[in-house]
């Protein structure tokens, strides 16, 4: 048995676009682990907001609306889907009008404190992999592994627009560029849980390495770190 029961917390941060899913979503697969994707998290929760017609101004209405949220995720035939009171909202959620709301909506206190009761509950016992913005700073600071995952603004705005494109939006690659560089300031700059590295994570760039050189690293890293306190995996 690891040290939390299941294994260690692994904490991905870092901005939007430096490839955290997909690194989460294999490295989770590498070690036996569960992924908790929290962006997906906070996008389930702008979408019901606006669905809900609920004025995020008003605190009182969005507490009691968040205190209601049953976000969740399922193994759908090996595919991880997102399950927002009852609904599965798993391509809704990946739309640029969407990404846009979530920036806004997820600086807003009552979210996050929802949210971050329901990872805490999905993550602690361990084996986990959650990717986020505030994971190693916030949400679990004191877990056992930390990364901060970086790449330029212009490799995440090309891998961005490649996602969009495949899912057939209509963008151009300079619009998502400054997208994301949009993102980032409203991120970093929010008074609540901005982005920012923990002084205890490990800085990965993306920039120029593989998929694969980057796993390799991490797992590295993580077995280091399991053989030099003596957990079990
Ligand atoms: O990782 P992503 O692009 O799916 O995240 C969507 C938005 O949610 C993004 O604007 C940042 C925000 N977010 C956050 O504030 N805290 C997290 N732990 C994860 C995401």
């Amino acid at each position: 048995m690891g040290i939390r029961g299941r294994g260690i917390i692994i904490a991905i941060d870092g901005p939007s676009g430096a490839g955290k899913s997909t690194v989460a979503r294999l490295l989770a697969e590498r070690l036996g682990y569960v992924q908790i994707d929290t962006g997906a998290m906070y996008r389930a929760a702008a979408l019901l907001i606006e669905q809900s017609g609920i004025d995020p101004a008003d605190q009182c209405a969005l507490e009691n609306f968040c205190q209601g949220l049953d976000i969740r995720f399922e193994n759908n035939q090996g595919r991880q889907t997102v399950i927002a009171n009852g609904v599965d909202v798993t391509n809704q959620i990946r739309t640029p009008e969407i990404s846009r709301l979530t920036s806004r909506i997820s600086a807003l206190k009552p979210v996050r404190d929802a949210l971050i009761v329901s990872q805490r509950r999905m993550g602690g016992e361990g084996g986990v992999v959650l990717e986020g913005r505030d994971i190693g700073t916030v949400v679990f600071p004191d877990a056992e592994l930390k990364f901060y995952l970086i790449a330029s603004a212009e490799e995440r705005g090309r891998r961005r627009f490649e996602e969009l494109i495949a899912n057939g939006e209509k963008v151009t690659l300079q619009e998502t560029i400054d997208e994301v560089v949009r993102r980032d300031i409203q991120d970093s700059e929010r008074d609540i849980a901005p982005l920012c590295k923990a002084t205890d994570a490990v800085l990965v760039d993306s920039s120029s390495i593989t998929v694969e050189n980057v796993l390799d690293k991490m797992e590295d890293i993580f077995r280091a770190k399991i053989n030099r306190t003596g957990t079990d995996l």
